[in-house]
């Protein structure tokens, strides 16, 4: 059976993700900084609960130990775990403000990436699938067509561009690793992780034949859509 570790899953499009990936016949851990809530969401999804805040070392250093003699390995790692930061005028936006909305949407995975990937590579086919914003795409915002690129914010978007540059340099680094990313559509959770075309828009393919905007990395395997690494069976 597929182990699947979502953080961030208590709520939202991350407790909607692990209730399709126990559908689809995963063995699924809930990780939340909140345990009354992630073990509530845990026990009515039929998924394990792990406590996990993505901004904590020592959390994150636990929730690794804890699924490791649990479950001797982890396949997928679906960093979900995220923060808006609220609507700040670019003009009153301060450093601070863009650290803490980057600390959790960008260092913490990192974090929770570098702490999981002995056990992910203990897995016959691991895969890791961070969970961007169409916002974060200089495609999508540079784009006057496009509704979203009216959208205005300092530390959301560039904390998604950021993100989509870590995707990018994980599947990289790590061939053997399936590195997706996974494109929420900015309008409100959907369940799904698709925008409204089916797609996130940019997905002008690299050199490598990666793509980015919201499909799915991999070196020398093929291309996948978001639904099939996120909500199918792996
Ligand atoms: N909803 C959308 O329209 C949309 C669009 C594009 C991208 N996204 C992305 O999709 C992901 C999920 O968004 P959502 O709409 O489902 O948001 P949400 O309902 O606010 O859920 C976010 C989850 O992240 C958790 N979280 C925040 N900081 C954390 C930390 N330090 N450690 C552990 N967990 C933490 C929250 O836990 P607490 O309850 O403890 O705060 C919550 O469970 C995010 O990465 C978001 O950027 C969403």
């Amino acid at each position: 059976m597929t182990t699947t570790l979502i953080t961030g899953a208590s709520k939202g499009l991350g407790r909607e993700t692990a209730r399709r990936l126990v559908e689809a016949g995963h063995d699924v851990y809930v990780a939340a900084r909140d345990s009354e809530r992630g073990r509530t969401a845990a026990r009515e999804l039929g998924c394990r609960f792990v406590e996990l805040d993505v901004l904590d070392d020592g959390s994150v250093a636990a929730a690794v130990e804890e699924v490791g003699r649990e479950s001797g390995g982890l396949d997928v790692l679906v960093n979900n775990a995220g923060i808006t930061g609220g609507t700040v005028a670019a003009a009153t936006t301060t450093a601070d403000h863009v650290q803490r909305v980057h600390s959790t949407n960008v260092l913490g995975v990192v974090r929770v990436t570098h702490a999981f990937l002995p056990l992910l590579l203990r897995s016959s086919s691991p895969a890791v699938v961070n969970v961007s914003s169409g916002l974060g795409s200089f495609a999508v915002m540079t784009d006057a067509a496009s509704p979203w690129s009216a959208w205005k914010g300092l530390s959301y978007a560039s904390s998604k561009a950021a993100l989509n540059m870590l995707t990018v340099q994980y599947a990289k680094n790590f061939p053997q690793v399936v590195v997706a990313m996974a494109t929420a559509g900015a309008d409100g959770p959907t369940g799904g992780f698709f925008d409204a075309s089916g797609r996130a828009p940019g997905d002008g393919r690299t050199r490598r034949g990666a793509r980015s905007g919201g499909t799915v990395f991999r070196r020398g395997r093929r291309l996948a859509r978001p639904a099939e690494v996120c909500c199918g069976q792996r």
